[in-house]
């Protein structure tokens, strides 16, 4: 899948951006605070998961400005599409999505047409963050691959918060605590659905990323992934998800719900879930060094594109925000050396950090504006 057209107007910094990109490397040059992330947020915005930088819908319209518009155009295997995101700020629906021409409710259906993955310099905290954020890192890969994941998730994030709030009112005595059964029947149903794919997700992934990290790291270190479900053992997942794992999310869920009641949370289920990750027999979390952290961070987003491409035959666009100048000549050939057919959107300050053998259209951003656009495809840097 590549993007042959972009047009970004409005967008924080970004004024009057529009090209078209290489269908290999972009290489996004400029000093800092110039627009750079700000154009790969523009367009990471069009596949429909929230920003990668966590800010809010509302900041993506220039403060000075009232209206921002992304458009891209997009090709894959079979067709072209179009998707537009604009928002004005004193409009009555302030936000309008547009694919091919037809007005969407929300990002939801970008989600199954523009496949992407950002590699950021927080992706550290998939591995030093909370358990949520490596949920997260699995639901989102997961998902990229079948798109019904997310409603799942959608389904059970919604039966969490009304049952937390039953919760509630059964603690303050203003609710029968009867109707919990009816809500904990879905949630372990959801829950099942949930978690037998963060297993295969996390059993494939784990595959990957340890023949990845054993490389990256010259063949001294293992990587590995372990999904510690919170209420499957990991021999349940040998019989397919059906009416016993219903059952037995089911009761875990009755076990704990006095306390449940009592606290007003629940204590069961997939949002307890955590995915362990190991250096060498132990915790990355807890005993990683920082270029073990980092790499093993890189690997797992380089094992997520690999995943996908091989499961979709077709490959996600990448976007580098900040990642190449940062790593060693050795680091970045083995990145290059896996997304090396894949269309790239890289940013850097610093163009002279990057290998020679990364070429392609080179982008000078300057306070919100592309400068000068330059194909290096035939010319090698010195
Ligand atoms: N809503 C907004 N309206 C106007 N300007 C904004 C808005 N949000 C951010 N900016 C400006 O965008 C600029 C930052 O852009 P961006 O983060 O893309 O920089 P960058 O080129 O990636 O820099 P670095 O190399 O430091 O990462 C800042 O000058 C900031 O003030
Ligand atoms: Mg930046």
């Amino acid at each position: 899948m590549i993007v042959t057209y972009a047009d970004i107007d409005g967008f924080r910094n970004l004024s009057g951006i529009s090209f078209e990109p290489d269908p290999k490397y972009n290489i996004i040059v400029g000093p800092n605070a110039q627009g750079k992330t700000n154009l790969l947020e523009a367009m990471w915005i069009l596949s429909g998961c929230r920003s990668f930088r966590g800010s809010k819908e509302k900041d993506f319209i220039c403060l000075t400005g009232n209206r921002m518009c992304s458009k891209i155009k997009l090709r894959d295997s079979v067709r072209e599409q179009k998707i537009i995101y604009e928002m004005i700020k004193s409009a009555a629906s302030p936000k309008q999505i547009t694919l091919n021409g037809v007005k969407q409710k929300g990002t939801r259906a970008l989600f199954d047409v523009f496949k992407c993955i950002a590699f950021i310099p927080d992706d550290v905290e998939i591995i030093k963050g909370s358990p949520e954020k490596r949920r997260n890192f699995v639901d989102m890969a997961a998902s990229q691959l079948n798109p019904v994941f997310v409603v799942h998730i959608a389904k059970h994030n919604a039966i969490m918060n009304q049952r937390n709030a039953l919760l509630k009112g059964i603690m303050q005595g203003t609710t029968s605590p009867d109707i919990l059964e009816i809500w904990d029947r879905q949630a372990a149903h959801e829950g099942s659905v949930i978690s037998y794919m963060r297993n295969e997700y996390v059993a494939k992934i784990n595959e990957i990323c340890g023949r990845l990290y054993r490389t990256i790291s010259g063949g001294e270190e293992e990587l590995e992934l372990e999904y510690r479900s919170n209420v499957f053992r990991a021999e349940d997942f040998g019989t397919p998800c059906g009416n016993e794992a219903y059952e037995r999310y089911y009761q875990k869920l009755r076990e704990t719900s006095d306390y449940d009641i009592r606290t007003g949370s629940t204590h069961t289920g997939v949002n307890r879930d955590e995915i362990v990750i190991r250096i060498n027999g132990v915790s990355a979390r807890d005993f990683g060094s920082q270029g073990q952290v980092k790499s093993a961070a890189l690997v797992m987003k380089l094992a997520q594109a690999e995943i996908f491409t091989k499961r979709c035959k077709d490959s996600p666009v990448i976007f580098l925000d900040d990642v190449m100048g940062e790593l060693d000549e050795n680091r970045q050939r083995f990145v290059f050396d896996i997304i090396k057919d894949m269309q790239v959107f890289l940013t850097t300050p610093n163009e002279s950090a990057l290998l020679p053998e990364i070429k392609g259209k080179i982008l000078r951003i300057s306070e919100g504006r592309i400068t000068e656009e330059t194909d290096n495809v035939s010319s090698y840097r010195e």
